[in-house]
């Protein structure tokens, strides 16, 4: 009988069930979004109860499209948005607020807070790789605590739980207020601000430091072993979970990105380039971050350098739900090919802060160098760009920080498909830029590490020998154009800072 393995990715704006064969192609895919509820400026929430119901929805959705049974499947894993932090009552599974999203800006105040402590932004960075932002998600779980009524009592009596995307959707899966598994992965807990990067474990210091009580903290285990079984009467009941990879930790395995010095670029809502720097923990000099990229069960964890860039997708939505410029997403495309170039537009997309390599959270949108000539199509194309400069931004830090120069780009996720950024990302970074042909990088990933744990595929080789190019981008900008358009970029970046109080 042919066996499948399915992964969950809960992303940023929608929850999807994949199932994948032992070659690694998608033989089946569910997909629903969910709400994006922005309160404030610069507030980002999910209602963490809709995405639960949504992953139960999409797991049977995938079964049911390919005509496939619980049976079929011999493993699930989970790769998830990663920071979006939830806080929940052990006792009743109901969330005390809304998942705050990692895009969410509003613990600017409680990061400024710590950093008066002493180290301001880098106070952290020693023992968790991260600099101290408003991204990550224990100045998140800080103000929960802070801000909501009676729940800092609560913590305080070990009746709330935190997690991450991963997190919340495990300790459902496997049986909710019923003896629900309260674990995470290394790569989700290192983008908490709380895990010691070299120890894997919570650090005690760091939690007071915010407040947070370490028994809310869920147990950190590596990302490919069995957790529990899924627990549902419906789709997968029985299933053993069996691996757990932030979404761009996940995309980094799937792209086969197995030995040191090789790198990925994911195209979704943001985009997040990851080095694998093998078992050596690189700290960034140049505004990257340090995270771990996976640990499989008891082998040694495998680290990487990160650039995360907040917006780039997002901006093609922005454009779409909130000017109505397009109407859908692939339009964005069709309007960028009706001009030669940005007509002198461009647009830095600063809607939560900057991330790498500037983390300045005071910086907001701009768009400049308008003319009378400036027209739709040209506003495409800065839309377009706007993700190829950010890119060259981060693997410039990157190719600062190892010091070794990258020399071709894998790329995958959903803006990939859009022929024309590839071509700009290939000419303004000026090194070939490559797409696989499985483009599902990020639940391929997931399904790889449950894979591995059951005995799916036998070891990390399977994963290389399945990866397979579909096309590959060559740069054809001269250098004079690429050097004004970047120098161009960078000056439009400095008219993002300094916008807020
Ligand atoms: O760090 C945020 C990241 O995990 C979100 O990924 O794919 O939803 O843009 P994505």
């Amino acid at each position: 009988m042919t066996q499948y393995v399915a992964a969950i990715d809960q992303g940023t704006t929608s929850t999807r069930c994949m199932i994948f064969n032992h070659s690694g192609r998608v033989v089946s895919s569910d997909q629903v979004e969910h709400e994006q509820i922005f309160p404030k400026a610069g507030w980002v929430e999910h209602n963490a109860e809709e995405i639960w119901e949504n992953a139960r929805r999409v797991a049977a959705g995938a079964l049911a499209k390919a005509d496939l049974t619980t049976a079929d499947i011999v493993a699930v894993g989970i790769t998830n948005q990663r920071e979006t932090a939830v806080v929940w009552d052990k006792s009743t599974g109901k969330p005390v607020y809304n998942a705050i999203v990692w895009q969410d800006t509003r613990t600017d105040k409680i990061c400024d807070r710590l950093g008066d402590l002493g180290g301001g932004q880098e106070r952290y960075r020693g023992k968790t790789g991260l600099p101290l932002a408003t991204y990550f998600s224990g100045p998140k779980v800080a103000w929960i605590l802070e801000n909501v009524e009676g729940a800092r009592e609560k913590a305080e009596a070990g009746e709330l739980l935190f997690g991450n995307m991963d997190t919340w959707v495990l300790w459902n899966m496997t049986g909710g207020v019923d003896g629900g598994v309260h674990v995470t992965d290394p790569t989700n807990a290192s983008r908490t601000l709380l895990m010691d990067l070299d120890t894997l474990s919570w650090d005690a210091e760091i939690a007071k430091e915010m407040g947070i009580p370490l028994s809310m903290l869920p147990e950190i285990r590596s990302s490919s072993e069995e957790y529990g079984k899924v627990r549902e009467r419906g789709a997968l009941a029985g299933v053993p979970i069996a691996g757990i990879l932030g979404d761009q930790q996940a995309a980094t395995f799937g792209q086969a990105c197995l030995s040191p010095g090789e790198a990925k670029n994911t195209y979704g809502t943001g985009n997040f380039v990851l080095l694998n720097t093998g078992t050596e923990k690189v700290l960034s000099e140049n505004g990257l971050l340090t995270t771990v990229c996976y640990k499989i069960g008891d082998n040694a964890p495998v680290y990487a350098l990160e650039g995360s860039i907040a917006v780039t997708g997002s901006l093609v939505q922005w454009l779409r739900d909130n000017l109505g410029l397009i109407s859908t997403a692939a339009e964005v495309e069709e309007f960028a090919k009706t001009v030669e170039d940005n007509g002198g537009a461009y647009i830095v997309p600063a809607f939560s802060g900057l991330f790498a390599p500037y983390w300045r959270s005071d910086a907001r949108g701009a768009l400049v160098g308008l003319t009378r000539y400036v027209n739709k199509g040209h506003i495409a194309r800065a839309v377009l760009e706007a993700t190829a400069f950010q890119s060259r931004e981060v693997i410039e830090a990157m190719n600062a920080d190892s010091g070794v120069p990258l020399t071709s780009l894998k790329v995958d996720g959903g803006m990939v498909v859009n022929e024309t950024l590839m071509q700009f990302q290939a000419d303004i970074l000026g090194v070939p830029v490559i797409r696989p042909v499985v483009n599902e990088t990020t639940a391929l990933g997931a399904a790889y590490a449950a894979g591995l744990a059951t005995g799916f595929w036998a070891s990390e080789d399977d994963i290389r020998e399945n990866w397979a190019q579909d096309k590959q981008w060559e740069p054809s900008m001269d250098d004079k154009t690429r050097d004004r358009e970047y120098r161009n970029w960078k000056k439009a970046v400095t008219k993002t800072f300094d916008w807020t109080e």
